[in-house]
């Protein structure tokens, strides 16, 4: 719950590095590797290079207390240069540096050159931003890190998962030290195939050509006449009625190196984006406007309004679902669900196109388009700038990138001022329902409040009776509010009780953890449940206090069915403060708190 998407092939694998799940148990070794499927948004700037993309192919192998640096890096060696047949010449590798919290990997360093016999000069130290993996999400695993490099591309990451990084970004060293490598296979098929770029390789060959076949005008640039093609596109498609006189101009020339670079990297994009959406749809991802549907739905639109800014009038969705499926259905059946995932699509461009309708009849009612309106087109017709530069160039041929940036800066504040009204969008990053998050930040401050709302209720039963129970509960960055039943108004001794209490539990420093289980067997352990939405077949306890599963000696403080994420330790949340009470119609009292 900590990620949107899969981003590294060890997320699979958190619980056994930190001993929640038995390896031997599950896969009878400690030792094994996988292919995962990953999606990376930090990446999405970067598409259209030689390297990134959003989603690829990571292998690895992983070890949760088995192997250690010296296998693990003769290992990676010994395929790279025995298994693939790569020159020794052409690697390099990099260690651990060292800083003031985490000393320098000389025993790597020694290994890389002492056993493996690579000359000093091809092992670099680097620093913690470059040596250092993880955690991903929140929270987990994470610790120093040795690369190897093909000819200065970087192709393994090998992770030394020697620490747990808690949401305070405090390090504590895990009991397992644990191995996890990742490789992505596009680049190693640039690597093998003696290619340039990972769109040159087989595995987008077949989507590159495609397009390069329908799409030839994203290598041409756009004829500049007055009845420019993608007026002309939007007439034909019945996406703009032809009165609608959305006057266009030819777009300014560029030199031609710098158009047709402009264009591959369009190319690139479209092909990334098309081969990623598939596979996000064909896993059970659908476009919406939060969380990972929303990461789904902005692809999708960038693919929707390249066709429209490159004239493409083939259905590219069409194509590449077909594409991908004959390519990759023999090693993931989900993507032969050809029809299912093509409806997903269309509709999700049907929908594009009547908003880049109604947007494009807003668009004419302005003489000129400031940052203020463009921003408001886009938030509400989804019309980005890129479109309006294309579709009416003379309105926004006054409007810089800075002034937009500037206005969604000043989006973004207003909205922090109306917490209210600051969810009603999109862009969350985290949304349980009674969790919500914009950034990182934000999520450790909101997860702190939920770990708090469970001492609360527990404090409430303690002071109030044990008839008391959740009502509900909405927590934000900027506060918490829980509902419990109870008729009356607390008297300020019962208010200082229960927040002394709240705050007691947290000076103990209580480890937070959950086991899963059938809804029974949660009931019968005792914890608590009271949300009136229905259950999954299996659902987590959570329990704050001794460190003792749930139904063993020493029970928890609190014990609670519920989803996460918490903290790991109480202390992590911080002073606790209950700002105001009030009373939500009959029978129900809301309190409102704070940490500090
Ligand atoms: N987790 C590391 C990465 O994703 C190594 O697998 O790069």
């Amino acid at each position: 719950p900590s990620v949107l998407l899969t981003t590294a092939g060890m997320q699979q694998f958190k619980p056994y590095y930190i001993g929640k799940a038995d390896a031997m148990r599950d896969f009878g070794s400690k030792n094994v590797c996988s292919v995962q499927k990953c999606f990376r948004t930090s990446d999405i700037d970067e598409v259209g290079d030689e390297t990134h993309l959003t989603f690829f192919e990571m292998l690895g192998n992983f070890s949760f207390g088995g192997y250690w640096k010296k296998e693990a890096i003769k290992f990676a060696y010994d395929f790279i240069v025995n298994e693939l047949g790569i020159d020794r010449g052409r690697i390099t590798a990099t260690v651990f540096g060292g800083d003031n919290e985490i000393s320098e990997d000389k025993e790597s360093f020694r290994i890389w050159h002492e056993e493996i016999g690579l000359s000093k000069e091809k092992i670099k130290k680097h620093s913690r931003a470059d040596n250092f993996w993880g955690p991903t999400g929140n929270e987990g695993p994470c610790g120093p890190t040795t690369e190897i490099y093909v000819d200065g591309v970087e192709i393994w990451n090998v992770v030394f998962n020697e620490y747990y990084q808690n949401p305070d970004k405090s390090l504590r060293k895990l009991e397992i030290s644990g191995v996890d490598t990742g490789m992505g296979l596009e680049r190693l098929a640039v690597m093998l195939q003696g290619v340039k770029s990972v769109f040159e390789t087989d595995l987008f060959e077949p989507l590159i050509s495609k397009l390069r076949e329908v799409a030839p005008t994203v290598f041409l640039p756009a004829p500049a006449s007055a009845d420019s093609s993608s007026q002309r596109r939007l007439h034909l498609a019945g996406r703009i009625p032809p009165s609608a006189g959305t006057e266009l101009r030819p777009a300014p020339k560029l030199p031609h190196e710098i158009q047709s670079a402009l264009h591959e990297k369009a190319l690139r994009i479209l092909a990334d984006h098309l081969r990623s959406s598939i596979f996000l749809v064909a896993d059970g991802l659908r476009p919406s406007n939060k969380e990972a549907g929303y990461i789904l739905r902005r692809l999708l639109r960038r693919i929707m309004v390249y066709e429209i800014k490159y004239d493409i009038h083939a259905e590219l969705f069409v194509l590449a679902v077909d594409i991908i499926k004959k390519q990759y259905a023999d090693w993931y059946p989900e993507v032969k669900k050809s029809k299912e995932i093509l409806d997903v699509l269309m509709e999700e461009k049907t929908k594009f196109e009547k908003a880049v309708a109604q947007g494009v009849k807003e668009i004419n009612k302005y003489e000129k388009i400031t940052a203020h309106d463009a921003f408001y087109i886009y938030e509400t017709f989804g019309l980005p700038f890129e479109l309006l530069q294309e579709l009416v160039p003379e309105k926004v041929r006054d409007l810089k990138k800075e002034d937009l940036e500037a206005e969604r800066k000043k989006h973004q504040e207003i909205s922090r001022a109306g917490v209210e009204k600051k969810f009603g969008g999109h862009g969350l990053v985290l949304d349980t329902g009674e969790l919500k998050a914009a950034n990182n930040e934000e999520v450790e401050k909101v997860i702190r409040f939920h770990t708090a709302t469970h001492l609360l209720q527990q404090a409430l039963r303690d002071v109030l009776g044990p008839e008391i129970h959740q009502m509900g509960s909405d927590i934000n960055p900027e506060r918490m509010r829980f509902d419990f039943n109870f008729n009356r108004k607390l008297t300020d001794e019962e208010l200082k009780k229960v927040e002394s209490i709240v705050n007691e539990e947290i000076q103990k420093d209580l480890p937070v953890s959950f086991e899963e289980m059938t809804f029974e067997e949660a009931k019968k352990s005792g914890a608590r449940a009271f949300f009136k939405e229905k259950y999954p077949d299996r659902v987590r306890v959570y329990s704050i206090g001794p460190d003792s599963p749930v139904g063993e000696e020493g029970q928890p403080y609190s014990k609670e069915v519920c989803g996460g994420p918490h903290v790991s330790n109480t202390l992590k949340i911080g002073k606790f403060k209950i700002t105001k009470q009030e009373a939500v119609g009959a029978g129900t009292r809301r309190i409102r708190a704070v940490v500090e």
